[in-house]
């Protein structure tokens, strides 16, 4: 067993500061639509499926409409493709008016009347990365402008078509750009991306202090590759970017696949896992109309979506990684809370994996911990205790922890409150809220 240093209380809190526009300070959720729609302008064909004010209002509907509201996803993006190519007479960016005849404004008005907010594409370069009108030095000002005028709440800057000094330029540009514009606007840079995501040539105190989001590192594809290849990345550079998220600035692994076609219903709970451990943006690019019913359980799942949205924003750690292809991942939450993942890399069958929370760096006491994906709580748990967890190859068993209340201190005092109120925790959480059940019966 391999045990990585005792992680520092220090590296965990050292939250440095954040963007000051008061914007996600837990990690943004919603839909967006390139992982699944790509840059699919063929509307007479496939009038469905391709990028077009309809596409981004049927998802509005399904995320109002299906439950993902209430749960935290409140973001409709739009990704490349959606722009004519040309700018208009004012030399400002316009929607393509085939696809998009009612223009952005208007689908803003759409998605805020159903308590949604809208994410729009920009490249900070001569093209998108699509072969779309980019934004270079000169139009920063103006495409700000044209983004807050249609009401805009969140603007992806992709980095295609641009060089590092005009990326050096135009990320903190259009950071006050978007200030100046008075609109709150999220900002997700995807410079880090460009620049091979670590320092030096990634300066991360800076990027805090300009965008709520970055993209690290490459996109993500319909595969579990993809979905691995993405957590090794964060996890092998771990001592780099785990301490550079906090409340307002995320680092962003990409969007979620989940629903699409690529990841078995193991490998989905897998990614849901590793991106709520990792405080990543849950971005979701499926398609919402056709989503299968454990797809949506999954991504409705209110234990993880709590996890990821834990109000003290530290990003998880990888603690392990065992011989026997076991992995186990860790987070610190609000109210002495934490969250546990143990993911398999066996390609054979179930493992019964053996270990305690005291082999998990965990402090002497009394723990609880809730099954995320069974709906089981654990009662009765030392850190001693010697327990097994049986991990479906690809697949994870995730706990939320939480230490054991005394009797005496059982009066509703508002602990867990975040966790059961905000995402309709399973009964079983509830069953043990101290207040109604007696000690005898935990
Ligand atoms: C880049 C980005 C993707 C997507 C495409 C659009 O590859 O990383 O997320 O925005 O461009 O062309």
């Amino acid at each position: 067993m391999k045990l990585l240093p005792v992680i520092s209380l220090l590296a965990l809190t050292s939250a440095t500061s954040a963007l000051d526009n008061g914007l996600m300070r837990t990690p943004p959720m919603g839909w967006m639509s390139w992982e699944r729609f790509r840059c699919n302008i063929d509307c007479e064909n496939d009038p469905k499926n391709c990028i077009s004010e309809n596409l981004f209002r049927d998802m509005a509907d399904r995320l109002a409409e299906d439950g993902w509201k209430e749960m935290g996803y409140d973001h409709v993006m739009i990704d490349d493709c959606w722009s004519s190519m040309l700018r208009d007479k004012d030399g400002r960016l316009q929607p393509d008016p085939q696809r998009f005849p009612g223009g952005i404004a208007k689908l803003a008005r759409y998605l805020h009347d159903r308590g949604l907010k809208l994410g729009i594409y920009g490249d900070l370069g001569t093209h998108t990365c699509g072969g779309y009108p980019g934004t270079t030095l000169d139009k920063i000002d103006t495409d700000a402008q044209t983004f807050a005028s249609w009401g805009v709440d969140f603007l992806k800057l992709d980095g295609c078509y641009s060089n590092e000094e005009e990326q050096q330029k135009g990320y903190p540009l259009m950071s006050k750009a978007l200030n100046a514009t008075g609109r709150p606007i999220g900002y997700s840079c995807s410079w880090p991306a460009y620049r091979g995501g670590l320092p030096p040539s990634v300066n991360y105190t800076l990027l805090g202090e300009i965008c709520n989001l970055w993209r690290n590192y490459d996109d993500i594809q319909d595969s579990w590759d993809s979905v691995q290849d993405i957590t090794d990345w964060f996890f092998d550079n771990q001592e780099i970017l785990q301490p550079e998220a906090a409340p307002g600035r995320w680092n962003d692994p990409d969007m979620l696949i989940i629903g699409n076609f690529g990841l078995s219903v193991d490998q989905s709970r897998s990614q849901m896992a590793l991106w709520a451990i990792m405080a990543a943006p849950l971005i979701m690019s499926n398609n919402l109309r056709t989503l299968s019913s454990e797809a949506r359980a999954i991504l409705q799942n209110g234990a993880a979506i709590a996890i990821n949205q834990d109000p003290m924003g530290v990003q998880g750690r990888r603690l392990l990684q065992e011989r026997s292809q076991i992995e186990v991942y860790w987070r610190p939450l609000s109210q002495s809370a934490s969250a546990l993942v143990f993911l398999s890399r066996r390609q054979d069958m179930p493992y019964r994996y053996h270990t305690s929370l005291a082999k998990l760096n965990y402090t002497a006491g009394s723990y609880e911990a809730y099954d995320v994906f069974t709906g089981k709580t654990l009662s009765g748990l030392s850190a001693a205790t010697e327990f097994t967890v049986s991990i479906n190859p690809s697949g994870v068993v995730m706990w939320y922890v939480y230490p054991k209340m005394h009797y005496k201190h059982q009066q509703d005092d508002g602990r867990y409150p975040y966790i059961r109120q905000k995402y309709r925790m399973s009964s079983s959480l509830r069953f043990h809220n101290p207040r109604v059940v007696p000690p005898s019966l935990l």
